[in-house]
């Protein structure tokens, strides 16, 4: 079976098992993980940040971002797709008391005006406690953020005293497909999530990065939430190993995805090849009669299984455990499983 449900299937290469096996060590709790407090600080200098403390899931690194920077009965602005409100079951309202204010995007990117005019409709009863923005963004299909365009929408919310969270799960297939270091997207925000289980190909682990004094106070909440753990090192010593290995290879993973893209786009399938940026192919089976539950099952039926993007849309995911041939064969088993359609 060729796997590209998700970039978050890989399994950890033997380099990076090694990398676990040989860690060294402590009480994370206590702060005696060097492998930890090592990765601590080379992850918030990569995303452009002081500090940043290291949590188990992007999910939790996102739901400790919310809580440090809202009051309860405040409104969480966001894209209407972003990750936090959609896919995090309910997260916002349940940790943080936080009223959803979703925006309709482009490409899962909201504007300058979108934010001033949510401000509008907020008063001092609940005003708006924070915006969310997602680098890349997962909905739209892996879209990038550009640079000048997310500064003129974090600078808009700061122009409100509101603070900025960036859930840059996938933030450094951001920086591979533009060329813009990390650091440079990474510190407009107030926080940032990087997420080592996805196209970094760790088993786990994410970090939340900010202030020193925002990281203090997420690094209590890292307790409430129940993620403070004991010798994590054994995580942090993978996700200092992708680091060093995984992230210029991401452009292997772009490069094949727009090879997908492409090929699938020339067998008359509905895919917007110039959408796809980064690891992700949207294929909108919608547009042509299928359902996304039908046309899973059948390309299944071909040896390759497939996820979903958004309603009526397929997810193809490229990642480290797919290789040019896969492509060629995942093109092969799509386009037989699909073409009736495509000449229908
Ligand atoms: C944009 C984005 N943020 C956060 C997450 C949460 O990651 P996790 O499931 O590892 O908590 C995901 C997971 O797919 C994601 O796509």
């Amino acid at each position: 079976m060729i796997d590209l449900r998700s970039d978050t299937v890989t399994r950890p290469s033997a380099g990076m098992l090694a990398a676990m096996a040989a860690a060294e060590v402590g009480d994370e709790q206590e702060r005696e993980d060097p492998t930890v407090n090592e990765l601590q600080r080379r992850a918030a200098e990569l995303v452009g940040q002081e500090a940043a403390v290291f949590l188990p899931t992007a999910t939790m690194a996102n739901q400790i971002a919310l809580r440090v920077h809202t009051r309860p009965g405040s409104q969480l602005v966001a894209e209407e797709h972003t990750h936090i409100a959609i896919f995090e079951a309910g997260g916002p309202a349940v940790h943080s008391g936080l009223i959803a204010h979703r925006l309709p995007g482009v490409a899962g990117r909201i504007t300058p005006e979108q934010i001033r005019r949510a401000a509008e409709t907020a008063d001092w009863l609940q005003p708006v406690g924070i915006v969310v923005l997602e680098q890349t963004h997962r909905s739209a299909g892996g879209r990038v953020w550009p640079l000048a365009e997310l500064a003129r929408t974090v600078a808009a919310a700061h122009e409100l005293g509101v603070p900025v969270h960036l859930d840059g799960a996938r933030l450094m297939n951001a920086s591979v497909a533009s060329g813009v270091p990390a650091a440079e997207y990474g510190r407009l925000a107030d926080t940032v999530t990087l997420c080592f289980s996805k196209g970094l190909g760790c088993p786990l682990g994410a970090i939340l990065a900010g202030p020193a004094e925002t990281i203090e106070a997420a690094f209590r909440l890292k307790f409430l939430f129940g993620g403070a753990l004991r010798q994590a090192g054994v995580v942090a010593a993978a996700m200092l190993y992708a680091l060093d290995h995984n992230v210029e290879r991401l452009a292997e993973d772009h490069a094949r995805a727009r090879r997908l893209a492409e090929g699938l786009a020339s067998a008359g399938l509905p895919v917007d090849v110039a959408a796809t940026e980064t690891n992700f192919v949207g294929l909108d089976v919608g547009s042509i009669g299928l359902d996304v539950g039908e046309a899973k099952e059948r390309i299944a039926e071909r040896g390759v299984k497939v996820g979903r993007l958004r309603p009526g849309v397929l997810r193809l995911a490229t990642h480290l455990d797919v290789d040019d041939d896969d492509v060629e064969q995942a093109l092969d088993a799509i386009t037989q499983a699909l073409g009736v359609h495509v000449a229908a």
